[in-house]
């Protein structure tokens, strides 16, 4: 019967997430590699892209105070992970999870289409950064710690879920390196937690704001920042 099927599923789900879900930090249910394999359409996208720009505006540019983030230029299959980890309660984010839900937004095909014409979004040339001290501590410390993952200039790589960060809002990510550094966010690498537990507030300020100041390749950023979305014409 249905309700003991869903019974039984939900005691799984209890079980593995208190067995540690959050340490296999790129697995789920299964729907990231269902959306995966969907073929998007950019026109939908926009139709579902609307009540995502009351937060991050049309644009997909967030604020430059990172209270919302820039999601626009991000890659597409980091995207539909940070989506499906929403979905999933595998990583927190009260205010927003309402509207990614599946009864709010709908299946796997809406997350593709979502996710394909957000990373077609062209991306702020002027997001907010840091104060510009230390910089050069935190150009060392992006050298030693992060390129690995992040790449040269913090542009991150689609195919290994790694996310974009240059010209990511500073505030924005200073508040995630925090979180990472704690524990605090469950879809985090764990690899990256240990590579930055010992980071003091300072050093993590100054290599945030490096990379906060890295230059997306000009081809996916927008022409200047007044730059309107014409979808919203
Ligand atoms: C009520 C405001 C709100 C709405 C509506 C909203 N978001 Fe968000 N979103 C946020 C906030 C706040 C964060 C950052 C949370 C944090 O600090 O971890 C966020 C984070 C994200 C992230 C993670 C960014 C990253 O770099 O990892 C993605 C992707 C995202 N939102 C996409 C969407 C999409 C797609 C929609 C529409 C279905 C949407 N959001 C609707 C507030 C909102
Ligand atoms: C072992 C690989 C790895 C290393 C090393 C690493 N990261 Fe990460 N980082 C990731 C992954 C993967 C994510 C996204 C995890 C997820 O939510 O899916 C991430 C997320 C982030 C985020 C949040 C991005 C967002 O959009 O929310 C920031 C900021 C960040 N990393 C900065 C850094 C910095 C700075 C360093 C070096 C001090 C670093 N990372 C080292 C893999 C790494």
């Amino acid at each position: 019967m249905c309700w003991i099927n869903r019974g039984v599923v939900l005691l799984l789900g209890l079980v593995i997430t208190t067995a540690g879900w959050s340490l296999e930090w790129n697995n789920g249910s299964g729907e990231k590699e269902r959306a995966l394999t969907l073929k998007p359409n950019y026109n939908r996208g926009l139709e579902y892209y609307r009540i995502c720009a009351k937060c991050h505006n049309k644009q997909g540019w967030g604020r430059r105070d990172g209270s919302f983030p820039q999601i626009s230029g991000q890659h597409y299959n980091v995207l539909i992970k940070q989506l499906v980890d929403m979905r999933e309660n595998n990583r927190e984010n009260p205010s927003m999870q309402h509207f990614v839900m599946p009864e709010m937004l709908g299946d796997a095909q809406a997350l593709a289409d979502l996710s394909y014409y957000i990373s077609k979004l062209p991306m702020t040339p002027a997001n907010g950064k840091g104060r510009g001290k230390n910089l050069e501590r935190g150009q060392d410390l992006y050298m030693e710690k992060c390129i690995g993952c992040h790449g040269d200039n913090g542009e991150g790589d689609n195919e290994k879920f790694f996310p974009r960060i240059q010209g990511q809002h500073y505030r924005y990510m200073l508040r995630q390196f925090k979180w990472i550094r704690a524990g605090e966010r469950l879809n985090a690498h764990p690899d990256m937690q240990i590579r930055i537990e010992n980071f003091t507030l300072e050093d993590s300020k100054a290599v945030v704001d490096y990379i906060s100041r890295q230059k997306p390749p000009k081809e996916i950023v927008a022409p200047s920042r007044k730059w309107r979305n014409p979808d919203f014409e």
